[in-house]
């Protein structure tokens, strides 16, 4: 039988014990299990000091009496006591082998479904209408993809939304400089920086401009046709600006997943009835406000979140609270991810306590602000160009593949046009992976030479590393079957299994805290464990038959699990590079 995940086997099973040695109810987390690096264990439980307070017994007999009554014998060899009561778990070859099996027949490869979906909103990406995507975007659409990818194989139901920043004062003077270009828009802003700043810059210098740019917001939110009409052309025009992005990076949000500020506004004036229905509003200096409890600025005053400005305009804030109330309310979500940098933290903070108080979180949702750090140049500062200008993605994207496809030049045996579609894999793949890889809450640092290095935690390390056992496979002549016996003979072998088997817990905990890193750490350790194995073992050469037909096995399985690892984080796998 195969088991999803061992590490939650082993904790059933240690809670059992538990139960009926100690007669004590424990969750299986509590049974702390842990993978171990003592040499000859390959997990070890924690539990025996924590129950041993608790009961007032000593640690080690406590961890003796579990021993005691551990079902395992499938499972475990001989459990060992070390130090003051850790108890030492180590898996039967059979067993072992008998995983590898199951595994290879398992298109899930040991992961399980939940059996209890719940249904994700989750927003991300949220660039600015007739403005380039920033690096920050940049990161919230990589982060937010592995996460959508992640959460369907999960089981959940996932709703994607982009949060467009498509509404606002600064839509008056883009829509009346838009005018003065002689209304072509995809002439005018194939520049999206430049024709922004243009816009700006004559709002700021010309007052005739700049008034004419506040009487077209009014049109803008009071509906007038030709105004509408103007302001779609701009989100039109930057859709198909952000859709070449998307399609570059294989990320698959489309204009059906936009819900941008605009969708709100219709909802904007029930949700701040709603609030002062409910007393939580309060009047400060001519706004509307929500004080959520436990913030304050620096001077210990209480900090509000402003839900209707004293000119009677919305903003940021009460759009926010319109998503809450709108994806829990209308659409049934559960859980509320938005995928924003850290900078908006306490934004976020606050918006989730004022819903709360206004009751569209209930103790039932779970609302998270998937927050990240910055890119960083090499430097150490704000990731820019040389001469300090903000970084064009495109450029970005292109320069990857360019790179990559000298990389790939350099080693590669495959035709041209091979070469080009594996350079795209392996130059997108490189820039996604070192954002995914990288503990989203930190800044990390942009280096070409780091992210195409092929050795280390890279992209093209896993790619290659996928692409050798496959052309092992290729080479063998021979297509691995299931129902093959697995030996483990050697340590690398038998390290190497023990590695394919945790896919299931990595995949979990990069799916509990929303944390891509996890799998990222999970898929090179794999990688590095198949590196191992075929420096020690040789395949192809192998002493026997049995042997060759068990270690391309491992070969496959190495393939499929690095395949579908990279496959949940939105980067693809080459079969050849
Ligand atoms: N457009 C915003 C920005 O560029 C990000 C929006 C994030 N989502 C949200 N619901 N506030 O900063």
């Amino acid at each position: 039988m195969l088991h999803g995940d061992v590490g939650l086997e082993l904790a059933a099973r240690v809670a059992a014990a538990v139960k009926s040695s100690l007669d004590l109810d424990i969750t299986p987390a509590e049974a702390l299990i842990r993978p171990s690096s003592r040499p000859g264990a390959d997990y070890q439980c924690n539990a025996a000091m924590g129950l041993g307070k608790k009961v007032g017994r000593p640690p080690r007999e406590v961890a003796a009496a579990i021993v005691g009554a551990l079902d395992g014998t499938d499972l475990i060899v001989e459990p060992e006591i070390a130090g003051p009561g850790f108890i030492n778990l180590t898996l039967t070859d059979t067993w072992l082998t008998t995983q590898m099996e199951g595994l290879f027949s398992d298109p899930r490869l040991g992961v399980e479904k939940t059996e209890h979906p719940r249904r994700i909103a989750i927003d991300y990406s949220s660039p600015n209408v007739a403005k380039e995507m920033h690096v920050g975007h940049v990161r919230s659409t990589i982060i937010g993809d592995a996460l959508v990818r992640l959460l369907r194989f999960h089981g959940d139901e996932v709703i994607p939304h982009n949060h467009l920043g498509d509404w606002g004062t600064p839509f008056g003077m883009l829509i009346e400089h838009l005018i003065d270009q002689g209304f072509n828009a995809e002439h005018s802003i194939s520049d999206l920086n430049g024709f922004y700043q243009e816009a700006r810059k004559k709002f700021d210098a010309d007052p005739d401009f700049a008034e004419r740019a506040r009487l077209r917001v009014v049109k803008l939110q009071s509906g007038d046709e030709e105004t509408l009409r103007l302001w779609n052309e701009l989100v039109d025009e930057s859709m198909r600006h952000f859709m070449k992005v998307y399609q570059m990076l294989g990320i698959g949000l489309t204009p059906e997943d936009n819900y941008g500020e605009s969708f709100y506004n219709p909802f904007l004036a029930d949700t701040v009835d709603e609030l002062e229905q409910k007393g939580l509003t309060e009047i400060s200096d001519g706004a509307v406000c929500v004080f959520p409890k436990g913030f304050f600025n620096r001077d210990g005053d209480p900090l509000p979140l402003i839900i209707r400005k004293s000119d009677g305009g919305y903003g940021y804030m009460s759009t926010d609270l319109a998503t809450v109330r709108y994806w829990t309310g209308e659409r049934g979500a559960t859980d509320l991810l938005y995928v924003v940098g850290t900078p908006q933290s306490q934004h976020f903070a606050m918006v989730f306590a004022a819903s709360r108080d206004a009751g569209w979180l209930t103790p039932d949702h779970n609302a998270v602000h998937v927050n990240f750090g910055s890119i960083l140049g090499e430097d150490g500062k704000m990731f820019r160009t040389r001469s300090g200008d903000t970084i064009k993605l495109i450029d970005l994207l292109d320069e990857a593949i360019h790179r990559a496809a000298a990389l790939v030049q350099e080693r590669s045996e495959l035709d041209e046009a091979d070469q080009a579609k594996v350079a795209r894999a392996v130059g997108i793949g490189a820039i996604k992976y070192a954002d995914l890889s990288s503990d989203r809450e930190k800044d990390y640092v942009f280096s070409w030479e780091k992210m195409l290095a092929t050795d280390g935690n890279t992209a093209a390390y896993l790619q290659y590393a996928n692409a050798r056992t496959l052309s092992i496979i290729r080479k063998s002549g021979q297509t691995p079957q299931p129902g093959t016996p697995v030996i483990l003979a050697e340590k690398a072998e038998r390290d190497l299994a023990l590695q394919l088997i945790q896919l299931p817990a990595a995949v979990q905990s990069a799916i509990d805290g929303y944390t891509p890193h996890k799998l990222a750490t999970y898929l090179f350790d794999t990688a590095t464990a198949f590196t191992a194995f075929f420096e020690k073992c040789p395949v192809l050469k192998a002493e026997s038959d049995e042997l060759r037909a068990s270690r391309l096995v491992l070969c496959a399985l190495t393939s499929k699990v690095l395949t579908m690892g990279l496959d949940l984080l939105g980067i693809e796998a080459p079969t050849r590079l």
